[in-house]
């Protein structure tokens, strides 16, 4: 047990799934995973372990931001031999070409302010995601009929963010959605030799202002849960 999981060494799987929703994950785990068994409910960040097609696999909520995300990541990799995390989760679009329901698979993941910024001082280190996972996850989102986008995204620490400028200079360098945690994500297991991804889905968009419904967010969530799964074991 660590301060915020509340497993067992063996009860965590060495693949898995984060959303940011703790319910996220008990409906993933509920639809997606045999035998899905409750492994963690401290602070009500509830966490799951079941299998897929005979593979072990967790899934943990991560809360929002990358300080909640930071101190899961760090206790699955260092207490509990996670090596495969898989952020699932939503993100605002920014790209004209990036609609509603589309995925984003994240390559790279830009950000101000990370938990990890201050022990790089003056380095600008540039989180990225594993190329395995990528290249798969890729493959699985393209078998399915969901338009698909891979690039750069933005980490932002602030969700209401009053900072025009700063987003106006991610469109401008191409960024196709913002979201709150894969950049902590990518830093922690490069740290630790794990690998990692964020496959997302494009909730709302900054440009035109729309919001998906929330019951297509569901399907939505669904199709990245199944591009994880396919990603971890290609
Ligand atoms: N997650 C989903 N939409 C977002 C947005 N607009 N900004 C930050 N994180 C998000």
């Amino acid at each position: 047990m660590t301060i915020h999981i509340g497993a067992q060494k063996g009860d965590i799987a060495e693949t898995v799934l984060m959303p940011g929703d703790p319910y996220r994950a008990k409906w993933a785990a509920e639809t997606f995973l045999q035998d899905a068994q409750l492994i963690n409910e401290v602070r009500g960040m509830l966490g799951y372990t079941g299998s897929w097609n005979g593979h072990k696999v967790t899934i943990q909520g991560s809360g929002m931001g990358m300080p909640s995300l930071s101190i899961y990541a760090n206790e699955l990799i260092r207490d509990f031999g996670a090596k495969t995390l898989i952020r699932i989760g939503s993100c605002g679009g920014m790209q004209p070409q990036v609609k509603l329901r589309d995925v984003i698979v994240a390559m790279t993941a830009t950000t101000l302010a990370s938990p990890s910024q201050s022990i790089f001082k003056e380095v600008n280190f540039a989180p990225s995601a594993d190329w395995s996972l990528l290249q798969a996850a890729v493959t699985a989102a393209q078998s399915r009929d969901i338009g698909t986008h891979v690039g750069g995204i933005y980490s932002s620490d602030t969700f209401y963010d009053e900072r025009p400028d700063l987003n106006e200079q991610m469109v401008r360098h191409g960024i196709l959605g913002v979201e709150m945690e894969a950049a902590e994500l990518y830093t922690l297991a490069a740290r630790y030799q794990c690998r990692a991804l964020a496959v997302l889905t494009v909730s709302d968009h900054l440009g035109t202002g729309e919001t998906l419904p929330s019951d297509q967010r569901e399907r939505s969530f669904g199709d990245m849960v199944e591009i994880a799964l396919e990603a971890a074991f290609a």
